[in-house]
C-alpha cells in the first residue's frame, strides 16, 4: 500500500515535470529541466549538449544547470598524469591526432579541445582530474569514469592517491565498464562509492552475480535501452542502486520514470533538439 503511494507520487512528479518541460519547450534554447524528485541528475561529460564534452566549459554549465553530479572520463598521459577525455585518441575532440597515452601532459595542454564543438569555444584546454577536483569538488558531486584501464597499468592506484589528496570522498563515485578494475579500487579505498557499467549485451545478472557486484559496488549502471523494470527491481532487492544514460534525453527521462531508477546521466539536451518530454505517460 505504502509502495503504491510512493509510485503515485513519483508519477505525479513526472507529470508536473513534463508540464514544465512543455511550457519551456517553446522558448528558443532554454535549459532542459531534468530535476526529478528523488532522482539524481548527472551531467554526462558535463552539460555536453551545451559545450565541448569533458571540458571546464561543460562542467561549469552542468553546475549552472543544477546537476547533482558531473560525469567525466579519465585516461593517463605518457608521463602518468590523469587527464579528462572520453576517447583513447585525441582525434575526434581536438586538433591533434593519435593516442592520449603517447602525449605528455604538456603536449596535451597545447591541443584545442573547443573548436571541434564550436568556434566560440576555441582555445578550450584539456583538463586534468586534479584541476577538476580543485575547481568543482565541494560544489557538486563527481562521477569519475576510468576508461580503458587495460591501457594504463596502475591507473587505479593513481586515482585513489589523487582522491586521498583531496580528502573527503563522500561526494565521489568512481565507475568503469572494467569490473575487476572497480573491484581493485574498492579494495584500495573501501569508503569510496563504486559504480559498475554494464555492457549492452548484459542480460539480467544472476543472483550470484548480483550478490558479488553489490558486495563492492553501490551502483549498477546501464544504457537505458538495455534495462527494464524487472532488472531494476532485482538490483534494488539486492541493495544496489541504478543510474541510466542515453543519447536521447526524451527516452531517458520517460524510461527512468517507468523503471524507477535512482538517477539519470544526461547531456542536458536543449529544446528544440529533441521532441518534447511530455511523451512521458502512465
Ligand atoms: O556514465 C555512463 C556513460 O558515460 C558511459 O558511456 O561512452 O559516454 O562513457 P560513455
Ligand atoms: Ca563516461
Amino acid at each position: 500500500m505504502r509502495k503504491l503511494g510512493k509510485r503515485k507520487v513519483s508519477w505525479l512528479a513526472g507529470l508536473v515535470s513534463a508540464c514544465l518541460l512543455l511550457l519551456v519547450g517553446f522558448n528558443e534554447h532554454p535549459p532542459k529541466q531534468v530535476e526529478m524528485t528523488g532522482m539524481i541528475s548527472v551531467a554526462h561529460r558535463g552539460a555536453s549538449s551545451y559545450a565541448p564534452e569533458n571540458t571546464q566549459a561543460a562542467f561549469r554549465k552542468g553546475l549552472e544547470l543544477g546537476a547533482d553530479f558531473l560525469e567525466c572520463d579519465v585516461h593517463l598521459s605518457k608521463d602518468g598524469e590523469l587527464i579528462i577525455m572520453h576517447d583513447d585518441k585525441v582525434d575526434r575532440t581536438t586538433n591533434g591526432k593519435g593516442f592520449v597515452k603517447d602525449y605528455t601532459l604538456d603536449e596535451l595542454k597545447q591541443l584545442d579541445v573547443g573548436t571541434a564543438f564550436g568556434a566560440t569555444f576555441s582555445g578550450e584546454k584539456i583538463m586534468t582530474l586534479d584541476e577538476l577536483l580543485d575547481e568543482f569538488y565541494g560544489e557538486i558531486g563527481l562521477l569519475i569514469e576510468i576508461k580503458k584501464s587495460n591501457l594504463y597499468p596502475g591507473i587505479e592506484e593513481k586515482v585513489v592517491a589523487l582522491l586521498k589528496k583531496h580528502g573527503d570522498v563522500s561526494g565521489i563515485i568512481v565507475q568503469s565498464f572494467d569490473i575487476e578494475s572497480m573491484r581493485k579500487i574498492h579494495s584500495l579505498l573501501p569508503e569510496l562509492q563504486i559504480a559498475v557499467l554494464m555492457k549492452p549485451s548484459t542480460l539480467l545478472p544472476s543472483a550470484k552475480r548480483l550478490e558479488d557486484l553489490t558486495s563492492f559496488a553501490t551502483y549498477i549502471n546501464f544504457d537505458v535501452s538495455y534495462i527494464n523494470k524487472r532488472m531494476v527491481d532485482r538490483i534494488h532487492a539486492y541493495g544496489g542502486k541504478v543510474l541510466v544514460w542515453s543519447k536521447r534525453d526524451q527516452q531517458l527521462i520517460s524510461k527512468a520514470f517507468q523503471y524507477g531508477v535512482d538517477g539519470i546521466i544526461t547531456d542536458f539536451s536543449r529544446w528544440p533538439v529533441e521532441e518534447p518530454t511530455f511523451m512521458v505517460r502512465q
